[in-house]
């Protein structure tokens, strides 16, 4: 099963949590809705949606709820993107003019308060601690991990622990959520429970990392953002962790006043390209990311097979080799 047949497989339960995004659209302040409609209308690739819906499926829920917690899942989400467009200062998102280069940084970070607050309003209803814990605690770690790469910005002594802590943070826990709450749904035994939490959150690390790889590496036309911005503003990420490790002291101090400088060029950029291409370090981040993943589904080994089981082992082969 491809991840594009995943994803069209289970078009309908992803169709019901837009449709529960859409209501949550629905208030008194119209910035809310605007907003709203440009980030739904952009796409997404709505795979938080689509691991919450398998994770209740695969521990045995079938009813509809699984909809209101994918659009919780999806509201946090869009909400962090909203505010991490500000603090990174990117003007694309989803092939779009991101929100805040549209309607002002004050829109977009309201909304983005809205988004957050709305979701846990939601998750509230489901009256479940395990729920609320989960969630809540994404929210906490996820601008926690932000705060953290900013007061890393420009270093280039990053360590790959540090690295990694802060991708834990703004994007594993939240997949990692998503997935424990669809066991928590289901009333899943808590050995399953922790099975989909660990998935969830090693499977977002190497999402993550595949993020950032294509800043480097992709069709920014199919991306929909534009390449070469982590380096633009000072984010060093696994490969440029990799590749300071062994580049020469001549090309360390090039590097360090690239990741200085106000303003990326194209020379700067592929002057990186070439140094990652030279060190491999490219291939060394995927191979990392790779035995991430390879971790992430064995924790599925608990699992009988299902369709579900096949999908969320489809999606984690598609969150390394995806192109955006
Ligand atoms: C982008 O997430 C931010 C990261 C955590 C890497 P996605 O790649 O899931 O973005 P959309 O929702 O598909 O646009
Ligand atoms: C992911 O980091 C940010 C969030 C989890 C919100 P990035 O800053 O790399 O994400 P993109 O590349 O802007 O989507
Ligand atoms: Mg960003
Ligand atoms: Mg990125």
């Amino acid at each position: 099963m491809t991840a594009e047949e995943v994803w069209k497989y289970y078009q309908k339960d992803i169709a019901a949590a837009e449709q529960r995004i859409k209501e949550t659209l629905g208030t008194v302040a119209p910035a809310i809705a605007m907003v709203g409609r440009h980030l739904l209308e952009g796409g997404g690739k709505r795979i938080r949606p689509l691991l919450a819906i398998l994770s209740s499926k695969i521990s045995g829920y079938s009813g509809e709820k699984s909809s209101i917690l994918a659009c919780c899942a999806e509201s946090i989400h869009t909400a962090s993107l909203l505010h991490d467009d500000v603090v990174d200062g990117a003007s694309m998102r989803r092939g779009q003019p991101s929100a805040h280069s549209l309607w002002g940084n004050q829109i977009a970070v309201l909304v983005g308060d809205y988004l957050y607050s709305n979701a846990l309003w939601l998750a509230n209803s489901f009256q479940s601690q395990k729920i609320m814990d989960a969630l809540s605690n994404a929210t906490v770690r996820m601008s926690e991990g932000e705060l953290i790469q900013l007061s890393k910005k420009g270093s280039p002594e990053i360590s790959e622990e540090n690295y990694m802590n802060i991708i834990k943070g703004k994007t594993a826990i939240l997949m990692s959520a998503a997935c424990r709450c669809g066991a928590v749904l289901a009333d899943a035994p808590q050995e399953k429970e922790n099975a989909l939490e660990s998935f969830g959150l090693k499977l977002g690390m190497a999402f993550q990392m595949a993020d950032d790889i294509l800043d480097y590496m992709a069709e920014e036309k199919i991306l929909g953002k534009n390449l070469g911005k982590d380096i633009e503003e000072g984010k060093i990420t696994l490969p440029l962790i990799y590749l300071l490790r062994e580049a020469s002291p001549d090309e360390v101090e090039k590097v360090r006043v690239i990741i200085k400088a106000e303003e990326l060029t194209k020379e700067d950029l592929s002057y990186i390209l070439d140094l990652l291409t030279k060190y491999k370090s490219i291939e060394k981040s995927y191979d990392k990311a790779n035995a991430l993943l390879n971790e992430a589904k064995a924790e599925l080994r608990i699992f009988e097979d299902s369709m579900e089981k096949t999908a969320l082992l489809s999606i984690s082969d598609y969150s390394l080799r995806r192109e955006k």
